[in-house]
């Protein structure tokens, strides 16, 4: 398989094929994703909370973006890998956010940037295009205005809400944006937005009617501890497997069968 384009992910919506998509952030695990067959890579802001521990995405710089984004692009060769632009990165000025966006992909060798916001993320997003970098763009729940929502709650579940939902992922489209991501709405909304607009949508907790499903990395293999959101569907329990190998090793350790022969070097 060749490297994937915008133009293949394009035309996946056309021809109905679903599009397979993942959060990573470091080299081993986008290896995986690769050896998995994801078709695209995103190296999301969520890295300041499912890797660094944090309450949220808002304290995400520029140069943690590059180190992280850095790391996934040169380990895969087959996915197209695309990475988030942080708070306060593009949201002041449509001159920075094009600065911003070549600066990220400039250092990290991506071939495109993410970005949140609908209407209001318009003008930023066509300055980014019209500098020949590719955007997707991000609506529903958008969990960089987190402080100005009162958490993570799910939206567009009144008519009046989900209208304006529909009217940003449009906003998103007419900018140029090749994709955008719907986060956090119901199904019918996902299912709507899906239909009107030829750009593909990719779903986090926005139904199964999506061109294409993200979930981040460490909620998809089971690595979180705790409260997940009622999207989040774990497909291994790596979490559990890692403790039960520490568990083993710490044990091996203690009672002195490791290291053993196999695993020794020995004087010629
Ligand atoms: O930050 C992120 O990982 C994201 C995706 C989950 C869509 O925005």
């Amino acid at each position: 398989m060749d490297k994937m384009t915008v133009e293949k992910l394009l035309s996946f919506k056309k021809e109905g094929r679903k599009i397979a998509t993942i959060t990573a952030y470091d080299a081993p695990f986008a290896k995986i994703m690769e050896a998995g067959g994801v078709d695209l890579i995103l190296i999301g802001d969520s890295v300041g909370m499912a890797v660094h521990g944090r309450a949220d995405t808002l304290t995400v710089t520029m140069e943690e973006m590059i180190l992280h984004g850095r790391s996934v692009a040169a380990a895969v060769s087959k996915p197209f890998v695309a990475i988030d632009m942080p708070y306060m990165s593009f949201q002041t000025t449509k001159e920075l956010a094009a600065e911003n966006a070549a600066k990220l992909v400039r250092e990290t060798g991506v071939q495109a940037v993410k970005l949140e916001g609908g209407v209001s993320a318009a003008l930023a997003i066509r300055a980014i295009v019209e500098s020949g970098i590719p955007v997707i763009g991000h609506v529903g729940l958008q969990p960089q205005s987190v402080r100005e929502l009162g958490g993570y709650k799910t939206q567009g579940t009144t008519p009046e809400s989900a209208s304006a939902i529909l009217e940003d992922a449009k906003a998103v489209e007419n900018a140029g944006a090749f994709m955008v991501v719907l986060e956090a709405i119901p199904s019918e909304l996902g299912k709507r937005i899906t239909e009107e607009l030829s750009i593909p949508t990719i779903g986090i907790g926005a139904g199964p009617h999506c061109d294409g499903q993200i979930l981040v990395m460490h909620d998809m293999l089971g690595l979180t501890d705790g409260r997940k959101p009622k999207f989040v569907k774990p497909f291994a329990d790596l979490r559990q497997n890692a403790i039960d190998a520490v568990k083993k090793y710490a044990g091996e350790v203690r009672a002195g069968t490791y290291p053993d022969e196999e695993h020794s070097y020995h004087s010629k």
